[in-house]
């Protein structure tokens, strides 16, 4: 889309914006500081900041304004932009909102997702690391970066739990787990947000998208959510949950409706749950259009109606509807809506300008000399490198062929993705516009040849397109692999084949690229594979025949260097899938967690009258959890320091875990309860505790959890959060499927 201009004023010195609230009135408390402007505001200047367009960098939805931005912002009429990007051009605007009558700063909104300039691996990818640190890390230096170019609020994490890989937004969250997710929030909101709203080093965070998004029937984006209370409160409610705990300022709806109700207008979830019983005191931003879009659901019957059913529902701003802008004056005034809901909302949004520090100094985020300095921090390259590799999960490592061995002469680096560039960025990454990424981002190329060094010949042929049935490649790609001594090969997706309404109803390797992997496979020479995506794939040739996989998702700007630093040793990998990897789409929704049901299905197929396919095991191709090392770790000594708890007892888990192996590695120790008998049924597993421990080859260490009351808690058939009396199991496992050690205790009435 073509930039719309702007004329950048750039105002010396520091202006005091809130013209009534110059001098003394900066020290009152920001209560009656806001009580203060409210007084002062008349119902349109209101409604500008409930409203919220976007700007002219590549934009994220369909545009719904036509009139003029500039405009608009000085009459007062719009609070916040999204899609506005860089110091000066957030100036610029901030300009514009200076020159209004009450000079409310706007708020800069971006999806800053996976990094900023520095482009970290995709959400999903991040998951796989299972290293909060890290992960919360990633997000604080998004934020630093962001923060720098006048970006004041970021529209992560998403939050959802997704069990549906058609789903193209599996790639923006934590996966199927709600333990594992809801541990990711919390990192994520926490590495965005820093020490305090207020630094200049800090953005909002947003938990998104509000509610059950993730279960879209089908895996169509948008599509409807029809779901149980029980599951909507123990398995989709809970990272929202840890995303306020960790202080999210900001809350999205989703776009979905939830049994029958559009989330924009959904006061159960906004009023009762989130407002109401959780304390939220944030804002709740709509999704782009999504209160307009209850006019398609057939929940109202025009825009004035959906303002009207937004406004009482709990919904504060207006991204992209213009529906409060246009109708909420009506509504107020004809008496439909009570002020008071305005008020309400119009002092939420405030609140965070306050917070920001925006009233005391609209420009202290927009700075040309801080922003030249983060984004060109080689820091930050540094942890995007290290955050890629911690990202990168091994499927299958047979006879050890990684790490590639120091004797190979020549290898043959083939496929259509090992030279790509912006795909390595992965879907909701942000192209600034004066980056030239074609030398910003590490092609899997350039990675290896450079960790390779002089020693190895790396030959290279591109073999097949991503997608389409051509296969002119093929012959050519063969003749390289035939000079080498062993050949990795490169597919996937395209970046673009994920992300928001990238659903896909067939999931399997694109085009003839699986083919392509199975002639060179046929060469006899030895095969290692890299898939490149933003979901789990299905590929069971390959899973069956290839030696070698290891899933790299989409890793940012370090892509190149972190494969290499895994394919050549000097990361031994340790990531574990968020996801279960399905053999077939027919499987999905597949995930570990489930109910066993009356007549669970035997592991290999179906048995007589049992819950199984005819023509499938009903087991993942890649269980949750799973991931290999380079080095191998054997479990031992499994104690619990009491068999029987009663109250709030605690039981004290202990075991030992020794690198087996012959390398220095880290394995991600998982701890999995199942409750045998419950009011409701429950899952035959679920994870409730893990921890990663570093060992140097033939180390042993000792690894301790503790289970509390809380760990042995659901929601019950009353729906009230309690644990139940009884046997429980307790298992220990490298992966959801590999349980290496197993106790049972009893919880006493
Ligand atoms: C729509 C997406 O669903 C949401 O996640 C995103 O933040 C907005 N567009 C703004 O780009």
């Amino acid at each position: 889309m073509a930039r719309r201009s702007l004329t950048v004023r750039v105002l010396g010195g520091l202006l005091l914006a809130g013209a009534s609230l110059g001098g003394s009135a900066r020290a009152q408390p920001v209560d009656q500081r806001i009580e203060a402007l409210l007084q002062q505001m008349t119902l349109d200047e209101k409604l500008g900041q409930l409203t919220q367009y976007s700007g002219d960098w590549k934009v994220t939805g369909p545009v719904t304004f036509s009139g003029n931005h500039q405009e608009a912002i000085q009459a007062g009429r719009v609070g916040s932009m999204l899609n506005v990007l860089g110091s000066e051009r957030t100036r610029a605007y901030q300009d514009v909102a200076m020159r209004s009558r009450l000079k409310i700063p706007l708020l800069f909104g971006q999806d800053v997702i996976h990094g900023y300039q520095t482009t970290f691996p995709i959400p999903l990818a991040e998951a796989a690391s299972w290293d909060l640190a890290a992960i919360e890390a990633s997000a604080r230096i998004a934020a630093t970066e962001a923060a720098a170019s006048g970006i004041h609020w970021t529209f992560a994490p998403m939050v959802d739990i997704a069990r549906d890989p058609r789903w193209g937004r599996v790639m923006e969250g934590a996966g199927e787990d709600t333990y594992l997710a809801s541990k990711i929030a919390y990192a994520r909101v926490k590495g965005f947000q820093g020490r305090q709203l207020g630094d200049t080093d800090a953005l909002m965070a947003t938990a998104k998208h509000f509610a059950a998004y993730g279960a879209a029937q089908a895996g169509r984006d948008y599509n409807s959510v029809d779901m149980s209370e029980r599951m909507l409160w123990e398995t989709y409610l809970p990272p929202f949950k840890a995303a306020l705990d960790a202080g999210a300022a900001t809350f999205m709806n989703s776009f979905n409706d939830l049994n029958g109700i559009p989330a924009s207008g959904n006061s159960y979830l906004l009023r009762d749950i989130l407002k109401g019983a959780w304390g939220f005191k944030g804002f709740v931003v709509s999704d782009w259009g999504s209160i307009g879009e209850m006019v398609k659901h057939g929940y109202v019957k025009d825009n004035r109606d959906a303002a009207r059913a937004a406004i009482t529902a709990g919904g504060d701003m207006d991204m992209e509807s213009n529906a409060y802008r246009d109708h909420l004056g009506g509504l107020v005034r004809g008496g439909a809506v009570p002020v008071a809901l305005v008020d309400d909302a119009v002092r939420r949004v405030l609140r965070k300008k306050f917070e920001l520090g925006l009233f005391d100094d609209p420009y202290r985020f927009s700075d040309a000399a801080r922003e030249r300095a983060a984004l060109n921090n080689p820091a930050h390259r540094q942890a995007a490198r290290t955050m890629a590799a911690k990202s990168i999960v091994l499927l299958k490592n047979e006879g050890k062929l990684l790490p590639l061995s120091r004797d190979l002469k020549t290898i043959a680096f083939i496929g259509p993705l090992v030279k790509a560039v912006a795909d390595n960025h992965g879907g909701w990454a942000v192209t600034l516009p004066n980056v030239d990424y074609s030398k910003f981002i590490v092609t899997q190329w350039d990675g290896l040849k450079v960790g390779l060094g002089s020693g190895t010949r790396l030959l290279y042929a591109r073999g097949s397109d991503i997608e389409g049935q051509n296969r002119d490649g093929f012959a050519e790609a063969v003749a390289v692999a035939r000079q080498a001594d062993l050949v990795i090969v490169s597919v996937g997706e395209s970046a673009a084949m994920s992300g928001e309404a990238k659903s896909r109803a067939h999931i399997g390797l694109p085009g003839v690229q699986e083919d392509l992997i199975r002639e060179l496979h046929a060469t006899g020479k030895p095969v290692v594979v890299l898939i490149n995506a933003g979901r789990p794939l299905v590929f069971n040739w390959t899973a069956e025949h290839v030696p070698a996989i290891a899933y790299t998702w989409w890793l940012g700007s370090e892509a190149g260097n972190a494969i290499a630093d895994v394919l050549l040793g000097k990361h031994n990998p340790a990531a574990r899938l968020p996801i279960s990897f399905p053999r077939g789409e027919g499987q999905i929704p597949i995930y570990y967690n489930h109910f066993n049901t009356g007549r669970p299905a035997p592991a290999d197929g179906v048995a007589g009258y049992s819950s199984g396919y005819l023509d499938e095991k009903t087991t993942p191709r890649y269980p949750f959890g799973h991931g290999l090392s380079y080095t191998t770790f054997a479990y031992s000594d499994l104690r619990l320091d009491k068999a029987h708890v009663a109250g709030n007892d605690k039981i004290t888990v202990s075991l030992r875990v020794t690198n087996s192996g012959s390398r220095a590695g880290d394995e991600v120790v998982q701890l999995y309860l199942r409750d045998r008998v419950g009011s409701v049924v429950r899952p035959v597993k679920e994870l409730k505790d893990f921890r990663t421990i570093r060992l140097e080859p033939g180390q042993t260490r000792a690894v301790g959890f503790l289970i509390d009351r809380e760990k042995l808690s659901f929601y019950n058939e009353k729906l009230q959060w309690a644990a139940e009396p009884g046997e429980f199991d307790l298992m220990i496992g490298a992966s959801s499927a590999d349980i290496r050690l197993s106790a049972g205790f009893e919880l006493a009435e």
